[in-house]
């Protein structure tokens, strides 16, 4: 049973009615802002895009035909302001742009990270809202030109002075960027932040890459040659994650090998054992206590040091030279 609720194309269609005559302002033009803008001016919404001075990201909207301003003029007569900034800045640069903002502006975020965890704070008169693309930028503007879509997490934190017309902004903008495609889910700040960041961890940008990093490891040190151990435990994994997401976990499996479906079942079990759960839910109660939050804040306030150096770590692993060696064999992979 599903305990979400889809939102309704009817409810959609009044949401884009909306945007088709509103202003809205797309700040940053980065991973989720560019595709944003080009999305929601092909869908035929009034669109400026807003940046710092000396902007590299800025430089690519001018080649995309924007004509991009300061923030603060960007923002001024939007009717929906939409935050593409990286979530580590919105505490500091959010009052700017609302103090820029008109009354009636609404304010729109693509993660409910700084909202939830109370970096930024906007007064109750004002709307804020959420659409969260389950995708990164380039699916979201790549899918869209197919004439399709990746579905997005749609939130209203609060109304404001004018709840409808906050909540049917978000619809138009989930709308414009093709989500109502592929399907518009109603949620919760709180909901989208946490699980968000749950999932970015726990599997996704954590624990997978740990797993594919040590079981190389292993393979590596038992002496097996490099470029097999990158094929086996790293390349491979976007043949099954394909897999998973066209038929699911079942489906994955009888589309494999007996003897694969059959080890595999075996060794998961004995490797993600009981003490993995409990570590998943201590990892769980960080990110709900706000700690997870706060440490990336005062990292980013330090000059980024820790995320600078998990940067390096990545990119001087050996296996980075084996994956390098496996995508010169496929001269099709961008
Ligand atoms: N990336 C994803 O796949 C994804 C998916 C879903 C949701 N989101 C959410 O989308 C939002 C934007 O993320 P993103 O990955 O798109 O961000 P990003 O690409 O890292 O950066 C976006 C823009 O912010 C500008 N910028 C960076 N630091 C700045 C600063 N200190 N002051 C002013 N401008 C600054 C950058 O331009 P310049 O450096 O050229 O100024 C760039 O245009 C976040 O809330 C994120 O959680 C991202």
């Amino acid at each position: 049973m599903l305990e979400v609720e889809i939102v309704s194309n009817s409810q959609v269609v009044v949401g884009a009615e909306l945007l088709a005559t509103a202003r809205v302002a797309v700040i940053g033009y980065g991973n989720q802002g560019r595709s944003h803008a080009l999305n929601l001016r092909d869908s035929g919404v009034c669109i400026e895009v807003g940046g710092r001075n000396g902007s590299p990201a800025l430089a690519n909207a001018h080649s995309d035909g924007f004509r991009p301003l300061s923030s603060e003029l960007a923002v001024a007569d939007a009717d929906l302001v939409i935050v593409a900034l990286p979530d580590e800045v919105h505490g500091a640069l959010c009052p700017m742009l609302l103090g820029a903002m008109k009354p009636s502006g609404v304010i729109g975020f693509l993660h409910g990270f700084s909202v939830h965890f109370g970096m930024v704070a906007v007064a109750k008169n004002r709307g804020v809202v959420l659409v969260a693309p389950k995708g990164p930028g380039t699916a979201l503007r790549e899918r869209f030109l197919q004439g399709i879509g990746i579905p997005s997490l749609l939130a209203v934190h609060q109304g404001g002075d004018d709840p409808g017309r906050a909540e049917a902004l978000a619809l138009g903008w989930a709308h414009g960027i093709g989500s109502a495609r592929a399907g518009i889910v109603r949620t919760t700040f709180r909901d989208e932040a946490e699980t968000d960041l749950f999932g970015e961890q726990a599997v996704l940008c954590g624990g997978l890459c740990e797993l594919i990093k040590a079981a190389y490891e292993t393979l590596v040190d038992a002496g097996y040659p490099p470029l097999l151990a990158y094929t086996e435990c790293c390349h491979e994994v976007k043949q099954i994650a394909d897999l998973i997401c066209d038929r699911g976990m079942a489906g994955m499996g009888s589309a494999i090998s007996n003897t694969a479906r059959f080890g595999g079942a075996a060794s998961g079990e004995r490797l993600i054992d009981s003490s993995v759960r409990t570590r998943m839910r201590e990892v769980l109660a960080d990110i709900q206590s706000g700690a997870f939050a706060a440490r990336m804040v005062s990292d980013t306030e330090a000059g980024s040091p820790r995320l600078h150096a998990a940067r390096s770590l990545a990119a001087d692993h050996p296996m980075e030279e084996s994956g390098r060696a496996v995508r010169a064999l496929l001269p099709w992979l961008k």
